[in-house]
């Protein structure tokens, strides 16, 4: 038997709130994992569907299984989220009501050593959510060129001492499992920087991971294709659980916002920029300590939220 898909959906409850005033239609779970958010958002809105992504196999299981009850209500979808717009179109959807991005690792997907996502538990290195993929995190550790892998640390993990880390890791080489990858970022970094901002492998690993799935280029991708697929009114939100990502999410919704107007601040707009969406919450929403008491995994995330305009720039005013 499958084990048991155990995950606590963060800011549930405003995510549920967010989607409250969409138009009636689909919404896209472009994360469903196990489905908490998409359950909680069909219970609430009788008059909406869900197409809910993922890619990861386990994750779909589960996923299925919690959304059973609400029959043909719930479309479930292996895919990669930044190919949503294509989805969307080949399931017969035309625009959809609003789009759900809660990025990352699931905690079940983080539990299990043999994904290979663990610092705490061994396992091979592969970090990969869909396991049909052939890049796996060993490519990276076990592979690359050390300049390459110190950019992806220092870029992705936002790691300071990428530099010594990846000389150490490229000694070591072959490095079987992730406890000696753990092992020897943590001899890697100087001992009293060990001491403060949680595992010290915690960056290696998250920008290993972002590697292997190549997750920043499908972040963008997935956002770009939610703006274009989400109708009037309709709403997109993203739950990001570090700067990487949310530097992303912040910087796409502020060109929906501004169009991408290049003017002078506090001048008129001449540059023909049309805007498409509006902002809901300048810096978005963060777990409050009830949560985080609940869930310490809330700790890092950040949810962000535009609603798109009544007028679209690739729509004729007349
Ligand atoms: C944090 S979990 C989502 C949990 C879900 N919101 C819930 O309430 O149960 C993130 C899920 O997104 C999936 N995922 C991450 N990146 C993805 C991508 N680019 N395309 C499709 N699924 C992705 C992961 O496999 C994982 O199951």
């Amino acid at each position: 038997m499958a084990a048991a898909f155990e995950h606590t959906s963060v800011l549930l409850e405003r995510v549920v709130d967010l989607f409250d005033p969409v138009p009636s239609g689909t919404i896209v779970d472009a994360t469903l994992g196990g489905a908490g958010h998409a359950s909680a958002i069909l219970e609430r809105r009788p008059d909406i569907d869900v197409l809910g992504l993922d890619q990861d196999d386990d994750a779909l299981a589960a996923g299925s299984a919690r959304l059973a009850e609400f029959g043909d209500r719930a479309r479930v979808v292996k895919a990669r989220f930044d190919t949503l717009d294509a989805v969307v179109e080949s399931h017969g959807v035309g625009q959809v009501s609003g789009v759900l991005f809660d990025l990352g690792v699931s905690s079940p997907q983080f539990d299990r050593p043999e994904r290979g996502f663990s610092y705490r538990a061994d396992g091979p290195i592969d970090m990969r959510q869909d396991r049909s993929q052939v890049r796996t995190a060993a490519d990276l550790v076990n592979g690359a060129e050390p300049a390459e892998l110190e950019r992806v640390l220092r870029e992705y993990g936002d790691e300071r001492f990428a530099g010594p880390i990846a000389r150490s890791i490229v000694a070591a080489r072959p490095l079987a499992g992730t406890l000696e990858l753990a092992d020897v970022v943590r001899s890697a970094i100087p001992a009293r920087f060990r001491r403060t901002g949680g595992h010290p492998a915690k960056r290696t690993f998250q920008a290993c991971r972002m590697w292997t799935n190549d997750e920043p280029a499908v972040l963008q991708a997935g956002l770009d294709a939610a703006l274009s697929v989400t109708a009037p009114g309709g709403r997109v939100a993203v739950i990001s659980f570090h700067s990487g990502e949310d530097r992303i999410v912040k910087a796409t919704f502020r060109r929906a916002e501004t169009g991408g107007c290049t003017c002078p601040s506090g001048l008129p707009c001449v540059c023909g920029a049309v805007p498409i969406a509006r902002l809901l919450k300048r810096g978005g929403w963060t777990a409050t300590a009830d949560e985080l008491h609940a869930n310490p995994r809330a700790s890092s995330a950040r949810l962000r939220a535009v609603e798109i305009l009544p007028l679209r720039s690739n729509e004729d005013p007349s």
